[in-house]
């Protein structure tokens, strides 16, 4: 391939601005990981269908495996690498460590940012709307109740901190 064949993107990732030359069937999964170096995002069915690879474009929960860079320049992006605020780890982070929510760890980057648009939307969540908002994630691990109650825990936690 030559570098006639790429095309220059320029995407705002995690509060950088990046720009990257890739050729323009790449996915945003595909760039995140191969050209950004962001492998927290993960590869899973590439059909849409399991949300392993979701990221948060403009606060919502976005499948990368579906979607072309050249048609989010100018979005905000956000992968698990930017979810700490510098080295403190987010509430929803340190609340999956703590009660073991995650076992292979495969989903948890797409579960800890599809629950971070929940929280930021819902601070308070019931239960079923927790279950709602993760439905689409698919764990192959877990029964799922050790994450619930982790995002119920970060909850509970950031409502202390007013
Ligand atoms: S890898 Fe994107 S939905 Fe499965
Ligand atoms: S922890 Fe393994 S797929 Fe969810």
């Amino acid at each position: 391939m030559t570098i006639a064949d790429r095309v220059a993107v320029r995407l705002r990732v995690n509060g950088e601005d990046v720009a990257v030359m890739v050729p323009p069937y790449k996915t945003l999964l595909e760039v995140l990981r191969e050209d950004l170096g962001l492998t927290g995002t993960k590869h899973g069915c590439e059909l849409g269908e399991c949300s392993t690879c979701g990221v948060l474009v403009d606060g919502r929960p976005f499948l990368s495996c579906l979607a072309m860079p050249l048609d989010l320049e100018g979005r905000e992006i956000i992968t698990v690498e930017g979810m700490a605020n510098g080295s403190e780890p987010h509430p929803l982070q340190v609340a999956f460590a703590e009660l073991g929510a995650a076992q292979c760890g495969y989903c948890t980057p797409a579960m800890l940012l599809t629950a971070r648009a929940l929280l930021d939307r819902n601070p308070q969540p019931t239960r079923d709307a927790i279950k709602e908002a993760l439905s689409g994630v698919l764990c192959r691990c877990t029964g799922y109740l050790k994450i619930f109650e982790a995002v119920e825990l970060a909850a509970s936690r950031q409502k202390r901190r007013g």
